[in-house]
């Protein structure tokens, strides 16, 4: 949800900030805009729509400081007008935020009754006539009069601040919203994450909420709230440039399909020896003994992570024989939810930044939750603020439609229920080394599932103007059913269901006749014989029904009208293979509807408001 960048140093600041902008675009695509300072001149240039167009539209490229803003609309709609940077009425300060100023409104009445005027519906421009505003009254230094304007501020902010009266300091903040410091040799760089920063230099600091950082090319100082110094801790990344690259694919979606095999076995490495059985999750190593003495475990995620927590609750209430209870992130904090002092919750969260998975990890702590994360973005809030947490090991994911964080995610699950499984005694020594040998084979039937992609390409010619689909399974493959619909809605617009599949009869049957595709996920598995009969009702009111079946199935294909095989596996583990050709039956689809795939439209990346 917007993105944000900053340079200060003593090369070109504008090929910087494109390029960043270009890398953070996943996060909102409204709008953007750069500012630049070159001696005492402010120069800006916003746009409506995508960086391309600021790209066309901008002329002035010169100065060594700059801000860049990459927006997801909040207050007002996408315009030039309420693009970011915003300008104080003395053309003085520009500004950069990600987030929201909910105390605005009374803000901008008190500013108005000082004479001050708005050209944007923006909260952002309230706030940087606020920091004037403190700054001309009080006689302030541009961080101390951003330290006051924060301090009366109610919301969320990642924000950056530049003033033309001072071509040497950048001062950033954060409560709630990322932001990144790459530390470079004389020059500094700042964003919403990491990846506009890699190619420049590893050396970063992630700011704590409450914190205020001052960039000037001689140095940075990070306060808190308080103005008191800290002292940041600079972490090394390990991310590498190529992996924000497409790497000779057309989106990054398919890239991130394609990558599942490595991504899944990254996901491994180190911590499971599929021939000895050994498994260690040193991210959770402190609390693996309150894991296996859980009463309960409570899962709190949104969207794709959501539907991983729900295949995660099969298998470690089978596996362990702990009750689990999957909430949707976004309800949990508001209806007073029951956590006993010792509850573990395990929050799921690719990006490591959405809000709503923030708030209930923040209310599941104060109610003396342990709090686990499953976490993809290293250094992400989320990441941050549990107690401990595995990470997925993915690489980063571009492509809005979550894909190989899914399978990460299931993979990360697994491993922790079979360990806790294997030290609480609920799983026979012989089971334990089935399912290690079997998970260990997983990237290479995910590989295996890839290779129907060009059957999938045929099959969605057929559907790529379909305005309804269904999608139903059982068991271990109904929340793959979730997130095939979930996948094919987001980026397709093609409306879509998904269901048990024993479900149907209580209701969805109704919508079913000869214009209605239903994809049944129909593996070997416990009720194989019962979603036969489900496909059979499908077909007897005339719907066109497209299955998952595992390879050498002689029953479902002469049943139905289109078969994707792809190979068997244990059936806790069979998600991790049968949403393959879910999202590959989405990727193509959306592609033939000519949708933009990575950037679907209204949504971004990192939801992290709420
Ligand atoms: O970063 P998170 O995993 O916390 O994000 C949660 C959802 O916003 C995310 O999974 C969203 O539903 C995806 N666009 C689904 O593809």
């Amino acid at each position: 949800m917007c993105g944000i960048v900053g340079y200060i140093g003593k090369r070109d600041a504008y090929p910087i900030l494109l390029k960043g902008l270009k890398r953070l675009e996943y996060r909102g695509y409204d709008s953007s805009g750069i500012a630049l300072i070159d001696g005492f001149d402010l120069d800006i240039t916003k746009k409506e729509g995508k960086v391309v167009r600021l790209e066309e539209a901008i002329h002035k490229k010169e100065g060594s400081i700059g801000i860049g803003h990459t927006r997801w609309a909040t207050h007002g709609e996408p315009s030039d007008e309420n693009a970011h940077p915003h300008v104080s009425n003395n053309n003085s300060l520009a500004i950069i935020h990600n987030g929201i100023i909910e105390n605005y409104e009374s803000l901008k009445i008190e500013l108005k009754k000082k004479g001050y005027h708005f050209s944007s519906e923006t909260d952002t421009e309230v706030l940087v006539n606020f920091i004037e505003d403190i700054q001309e009254t009080e006689s302030l230094s541009l961080e101390d009069a951003v330290r006051v304007a924060l301090s009366k501020i109610v919301g969320a902010y990642a924000i950056a601040v530049i003033s033309k009266e001072d071509s040497n300091k950048i001062v950033a903040a954060r409560k709630g919203s990322p932001l990144v410091i790459g530390l470079g040799s004389g020059e500094y760089f700042l964003a919403s994450d990491a990846t506009p920063i890699v190619e420049y230099t590893n050396e970063v600091v992630y700011l704590n909420d409450g914190e205020i950082v001052v960039l000037t090319r001689e140095g940075y100082s990070v306060k808190d709230s308080e103005d008191i110094q800290q002292t940041p801790y600079v972490q090394t990344l390990e991310m590498e440039l190529e992996e924000l690259e497409k790497g000779g694919y057309d989106h990054f979606m398919l890239k991130e399909i394609f990558e599942q095999p490595r991504s899944i076995a990254d996901c491994m490495r180190g911590r499971l020896n599929t021939e000895t059985g050994n498994l260690f999750l040193g991210g959770i190593r402190n609390y693996s003994k309150a894991l296996q003495n859980a009463e309960r475990i409570l899962i709190a995620a949104c969207g794709t992570s959501w539907h991983a927590g729900l295949v995660a609750e099969y298998f470690i209430e089978e596996l362990c024989r702990i009750p689990v209870e999957v909430e949707y992130a976004s309800e949990f904090r508001y209806r007073n939810p029951v956590i006993k002092e010792g509850d573990i919750v395990i929050a799921i969260s690719q990006s490591g930044e959405t809000a709503d998975t923030l708030a209930a990890i923040e209310i599941a702590k104060e109610r003396g939750a342990i709090v686990l994360g499953v976490v993809n973005t290293v250094g992400s809030s989320i990441a941050r603020v549990t107690h401990e947490g595995a990470y997925l090991h993915a690489g980063p994911e571009i492509g809005v439609a979550s894909t190989k964080a899914f399978t990460a995610q299931l993979t990360v699950l697994y491993m922790i229920a079979l360990r806790v499984a294997f030290y609480k005694g609920t799983i026979a020594q012989n089971k334990y080394r089935e399912l290690v040998t079997e998970i260990g084979k997983i990237p290479k039937k995910v590989a295996a599932a890839l290779e129907s992609n060009e059957k999938i390409k045929k099959i969605s010619e057929r559907f790529k103007d379909a305005h309804n689909f269904l999608y139903l399974g059982r068991g271990y493959n109904f929340p793959v059913a979730l997130e095939g619909a979930l996948k094919l809605k987001e980026i397709s617009y093609i409306h879509a269901e998904g269901y048990p599949a024993a479900e149907m009869k209580h209701g969805p049957i109704a919508l079913i006749d000869e214009q209605m595709p239903v994809v049944f996920i129909a593996t070997r598995d416990g009720s194989y014989d019962k979603i036969v009969s489900n496909i059979q009702e499908v077909k007897a009111r005339r719907g066109i029904v497209i299955a998952i079946v595992n390879e050498g199935d002689a029953i479902i294909p002469d049943m139905v009208d289109y078969t994707i095989e792809i190979p068997a596996t244990h059936e806790s583990l069979m998600p991790l293979v049968s949403v393959i050709p879910l999202q590959l039956l989405s990727y193509h689809i959306a592609l033939m509807r000519g949708a933009n795939v990575d950037q679907p439209r209204n949504l971004a990346k990192s939801v992290t408001v709420e």
